[in-house]
């Protein structure tokens, strides 16, 4: 796993250059990687993960040199040293300073990031529920997401993912908040990064349905029973009537 990674950017850090491998469009000299690794030099700062199936499975913490397993339950099972993320990171950075030499120092271009707020399940007033800040388009990763709850910095019940880097060579990157959806509270995913002008403020607020009062529930009630009764009437008719007449056809088939 280790030697395939360096050797995808080995052969990254050569489509940047001389671009002979099936026109890879690398629009920045400033990050080091593109599989899901990443070093660059803003920062400076490095990421390291390892997904299965898509699925971030662990990331190594640089500055802590540990290994952080995004199920805890992994951990009992495997283990992987950090040392191992520290050289590829090592590896990455070397092959950055490369190609920033060749390309003159070159800084990269800002996409603009996509932002979308939506609560993890339907929302019910006071059930506890997880809001989702999902950023799409990242680049370059570094960008800092925060949460707002009726307009004050929430830093409470936080997580994000790691970046998670997608086939165009941008990154998607997911915040989440666990909040307790109450009806006046409202709040906003805050997204800085150099390709917007200004912090980004998403606004969510819960959208529950007005609750029906005891006698609208009645009504309904009686209306659906009344509903019910016609039908089970008008039925039997139709199935006697039914029964008549395929009664009279048998009948009269033999003449
Ligand atoms: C970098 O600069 C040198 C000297 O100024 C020039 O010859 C070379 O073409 C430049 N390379 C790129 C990739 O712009
Ligand atoms: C993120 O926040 C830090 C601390 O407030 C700030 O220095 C940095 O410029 C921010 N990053 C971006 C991309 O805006």
């Amino acid at each position: 796993m280790i030697l395939h990674t360096s050797l995808m950017l080995g052969a990254l850090a050569l489509a940047t250059t001389v671009g002979p491998c099936g026109g890879e469009d690398i629009v920045a000299d400033h990050v080091g990687a593109y599989g899901i690794n990443i070093y660059q030099s803003y920062g400076p700062t490095g990421q390291y993960t390892q997904e299965f199936d898509g699925d971030e499975e662990f990331y190594v913490d640089l500055q802590r040199r540990e290994t952080v397993w995004r199920l805890p339950e992994f951990s009992k099972f495997t283990s992987f040293d950090p040392q191992g993320a520290l050289r590829e990171i090592a590896t990455a950075k070397h092959n950055l300073d490369v190609l920033i030499k060749r390309s003159n120092s070159t800084a990269a271009t800002n996409k603009v990031p996509e932002v979308t707020v939506f609560s993890k399940s339907p929302v019910m007033l006071g059930q506890p529920n997880t809001l989702i800040c999902l950023v799409d388009n990242i680049f370059p990763p570094v960008i800092n997401i925060t949460w707002l709850g009726n307009g004050h910095s929430v830093t409470e019940g936080v997580s994000e993912t790691s970046f998670i880097s997608k086939s165009d060579h941008s990154f998607l990157k997911i915040s989440y908040l666990t909040f307790l959806p109450s009806a006046d509270d409202v709040y906003d995913c805050k997204v800085e990064h150099w390709g917007l002008d200004e912090p980004l403020l998403k606004h969510w607020e819960p959208e529950v349905p007005a609750p029906m009062s005891e006698l609208t529930e009645t009504v309904v009630c009686a209306l659906g029973l009344a509903v019910g009764l016609v039908g089970i009437v008008a039925g039997t008719v139709l199935i006697i009537r039914g029964l008549r007449s395929g009664g009279a056809t048998r009948q009269q088939g033999p003449l």
